[in-house]
């Protein structure tokens, strides 16, 4: 049996949910896959009672999992940007496979980022960063690759509509916000979900993946949530809409669209009936037509599960010897001439 040694760095909500999956289901992967796939470290500043890590090796400096020769895949979850960037980026150096959840990340250093793995012949993942558990990513750039896309909108901020969505209930803004950042919905800085620039970040990446154009988070127009009043809630749907916060990524003639901001959806609308901490996102395409992904968009083992699907690629891409499974650097051509405006 292949063994592939794994090493998390963050034991947050996100790491630990991963941790937590990947010993409970250890057995069921390792029957779909043949791979044993092991955690041989764990790196994280702040230590968790509840999660009994037995006798896997544990450090408070992240860089001992880069710098752990037996270690194949890095999965980082410790978030921000510099440290993150650093140890991706480190890791990449050293040859080993990144997963990651990190939206801010990639969303604005990928582009170095990707270009680093391609210099080194390893895979950067991260499904996980874009609508928690719903494989949006592979959806849109392998299952729908046959395609060109021609738009992308959705709700890719849980804890912004879930905020919207209790506020419909008759709920204050600033109750709803604490309930989601104690459920673990939130970033750490929770302005990053309503200001919307957690769903520009996540929009960044589902444009650079749905158009094959390269990142460009400067170029997202970005408008929150926290302007939105109970009055404007009541108001919408009295008129028959219902406001949700939408990431719209569109083709326009010279360039494309990337926006996120508050949005008059008709109640009749799937996208409506969208609530809680649910994310759905829709995908045009010119041969499938138009496509819905929909499912938890935060959470731990929801985010979890697509940060085990993106270790399962790099572990079987390590058994095989080949990257070629997951491409991260398919720029269309065509596309390119048509950069974000
Ligand atoms: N804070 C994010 C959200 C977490 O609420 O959508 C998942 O990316």
């Amino acid at each position: 049996m292949k063994e592939v040694n794994v090493g998390i760095c963050g034991l947050g909500t996100v790491g630990g949910g991963t941790f937590n999956v990947l010993e409970r289901n250890a057995k069921l992967i390792t029957g779909r896959t043949g791979i044993n796939i092991r955690v041989a470290r764990v790196a994280t500043r702040t230590p968790r009672t509840d999660i009994n890590l037995g006798d896997i090796p544990f450090s408070t400096d992240v860089f001992d999992v880069v710098n752990d020769a037996s270690i194949d895949v890095v999965v980082e979850l410790i978030g921000g940007y510099d440290t993150a960037r650093e140890l991706v980026l480190a890791a990449i150096e050293n040859g080993k496979h990144v997963v990651t959840a990190n939206k801010a990340l990639i969303a604005v250093h990928g582009n170095e980022i990707f270009e680093a793995a391609a210099k080194k012949n390893v895979i950067v993942s991260y499904e996980a960063g874009v609508a928690g558990g719903i494989p949006v990513i592979k959806a849109v750039r392998e299952g729908m690759a046959a395609n060109r896309v021609d738009w992308i909108a959705g709700i890719i901020n849980g804890t912004g509509n879930y905020i919207l969505t209790e506020m419909r209930a008759g709920r204050e803004f600033a109750e709803v916000l604490k309930e989601a950042q104690d459920l673990g919905y939130a970033e750490a800085d929770p302005t990053f979900d309503v200001e919307g620039i957690d769903a520009a970040h996540k929009l960044t990446i589902l444009a650079s993946a749905g158009f094959g154009v390269p990142l460009q988070f400067e170029k997202a127009y970005t408008e929150g949530i926290s302007e939105i009043t109970p009055y404007d809630i009541a108001h919408a749907e009295v008129l028959g809409y219902r406001i949700k916060h939408l990431g719209i990524a569109r083709r326009r003639e010279g360039g494309i669209e990337l926006r996120v901001h508050p949005t008059l959806v008709p109640r009749s609308h799937l996208i409506a009936q969208v609530d809680g901490v649910l994310n759905a996102v829709l995908v045009d395409g010119d041969a499938v037509g138009q496509t819905m992904y929909y499912g938890p968009g935060a959470g731990d083992e929801a985010t979890a599960s697509a940060v085990i699907a993106d270790i399962i690629d790099a572990a079987r891409a390590v058994a095989s010897s080949s990257n070629q499974r997951v491409p991260y650097l398919g720029f269309e051509p065509e596309a390119m001439e048509n950069l974000p405006v």
